[in-house]
């Protein structure tokens, strides 16, 4: 093992961070650069990676390229808060700078090892070497600057249950052991790996603990594995058409290493989610937080010098009928400026202007609305609606469907795609909705956090408008919240 290059790998890190930070002011400038969202300074991000409270203050590090908007050799990029509402961003803690990961650090999860924050991720080695995805350490007392391990890599090569790909280690401590959940696959079929350390240094092979039914892909990545209420969930991300972030609920086994499925879904049913990452704060609260964007996604803010965010923070928790609720942070309530609230208005289909005046392209809305009497209405609300009617983005359920269902097809800019996201309501039953509006995003949590969908969209700066709607019949709004953000 040659001696880690602690030097270089200092300058490394400070060039990519001034160059980045030269951006910031370009990407500022963009129109539909989000407000209250989590983003790099500049250029590209995407996997949220090492969520952790630290000595009191949330590490946020991403998948990060300083040098352009599109995706190139992984960096991690670093921020931290004090209430997951305002981040601060903090000098690149890792670039690609050592045999074992040269052509970059991919994502992988952080943990406090007895006072050191320690970080566990994927080094791709150069092409040419036996095994090109490892698992690596790197280390650091002050949560600000990052030392490689001299023993990396901690995990040199894949099991004969996984394949060449190999990666996102997703570590945490369970009765003073390690354990650490790795994306991999075989044939195919893509499947989640465990491992044990005592040391976090040597590994021990545990086996699969879960495989997917082998219809799509070959790789799970980002898996998460965590207890939640008296069950565990599983989290992959597939990167298939229609399975972006699954969660499973089942049980797990630490002594086989198995897990058992009982119930599954998807965390977000959005266009724009994808390597969702969890972690428990102080508090006990499970936080997960997602990349609010896809692979292969038109990224019209790239002419700006920037593509990239998260979703808010979003606690998960288990309903008393076991289904999974995803809401918002309540911190995020800091945010709240200028009240309005809107009390019993029955819309009628064709009409408009229910709203008087309301504009704004960032806000929080809570709505509910009574379930109307026509089986086949659908029904909601609509933002950024340009006074010539040619831009809406809809957040709308279908009675007869059971669903719940985010419209862009004509929100603005490479607009295309209805969201669906099945939600059963009860007779007696009223839909909820809570919606946090950026400039170029929106995120709708509905009834419990029960379904949730975010998406990106880019509409005109002057498309500002908010209305309700119904598409036959009529329907009532009890109440609807709304505050500028
Ligand atoms: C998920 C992912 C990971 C990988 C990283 C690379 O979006 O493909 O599997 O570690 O992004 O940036």
């Amino acid at each position: 093992m040659d001696k880690i290059r602690e030097e270089d790998h200092n300058q490394l890190i400070n060039q990519a961070y001034e160059n980045v930070m030269g951006l910031q002011q370009q990407a500022a400038a963009d129109p539909h650069r989000l407000q209250f969202h989590m983003m790099a300074p500049a250029n590209w991000m995407n996997d949220p990676n090492g969520l952790i409270q630290f000595k009191g203050e949330y590490h946020l590090f991403y998948q990060h390229h300083p040098y352009s908007a599109k995706w190139g050799p992984m960096h991690w990029g670093h921020a931290v808060s004090r209430d997951l509402v305002c981040w601060e961003h903090l000098p690149i803690a890792l670039a690609p700078s050592e045999s074992f990961d040269l052509d970059g650090c991919f994502s992988g999860s952080a943990v406090d090892d007895e006072g050191t924050l320690t970080l566990m991720y994927t080094g791709i080695a150069p092409e040419g070497s036996l095994h090109r995805q490892i698992q690596c350490l790197a280390m650091s007392e002050d949560g600000r600057t990052f030392s490689k391990f001299d023993g990396n890599p901690v995990i040199g090569a894949p099991p004969v249950d996984g394949s060449e790909d190999f990666r996102d280690p997703k570590a945490w401590k369970h009765e003073g052991q390690w354990y650490v959940v790795i994306g991999s696959g075989k044939e195919g079929i893509r499947n989640v790996l465990l491992y044990r350390s005592a040391d976090l240094r040597e590994w021990q092979y545990v086996g699969v603990v879960a495989e997917s039914d082998g219809t799509q892909g070959a790789i799970w990545e980002c898996p998460d594995l965590f207890a939640l209420g008296d069950k565990y969930v599983l989290v992959v991300s597939p990167n298939v058409e229609k399975a972006k972030n699954i969660y499973m609920i089942g049980d797990f086994d630490y002594t086989t290493g198995k897990f058992v499925q009982e119930s599954m879904g998807e965390l977000d049913y959005g266009f724009d989610y994808y390597a969702a990452q969890s972690f428990e704060d102080d508090t006990g609260r499970r936080i997960v937080i997602g990349w609010m964007d896809i692979w292969g996604a038109n990224m019209p803010t790239q002419a700006y010098g920037w593509a990239g965010a998260m979703t808010v923070p979003r606690v998960l928790s288990l309903l008393p009928d076991g289904a999974l609720s995803v809401l918002p942070v309540p911190e995020l309530h800091s945010l709240r400026k200028e009240p309005t609230c809107f009390n019993n208005i029955v819309v009628d289909s064709g009409s408009s202007g229910y709203l008087g005046e309301l504009r704004g392209d960032c806000l929080e809305l809570i709505a509910e609305f009574e379930l109307p009497e026509s089986r086949n209405a659908e029904f909601g609300l609509k933002v950024r609606c340009s006074s010539d009617g040619r831009e809406e983005t809809r957040f709308g359920y279908r009675v007869a469907e059971g669903e719940l269902i985010v419209d862009r097809s004509r929100s603005g800019l490479d607009a295309s795609g209805i969201s669906r996201c099945g939600l059963s309501l009860p007779d007696g039953e009223t839909l909820k909705l809570h919606i946090y509006l950026d400039r170029s995003s929106v995120e709708v949590f509905s009834n419990e956090g029960r379904g949730v969908i975010s998406n990106r969209i880019y509409p005109g700066q002057d498309s500002l408008g908010v209305d309700l709607y119904v598409s036959e019949g009529r329907v009532r709004l009890i109440k609807l919240e709304v505050w500028k953000l």
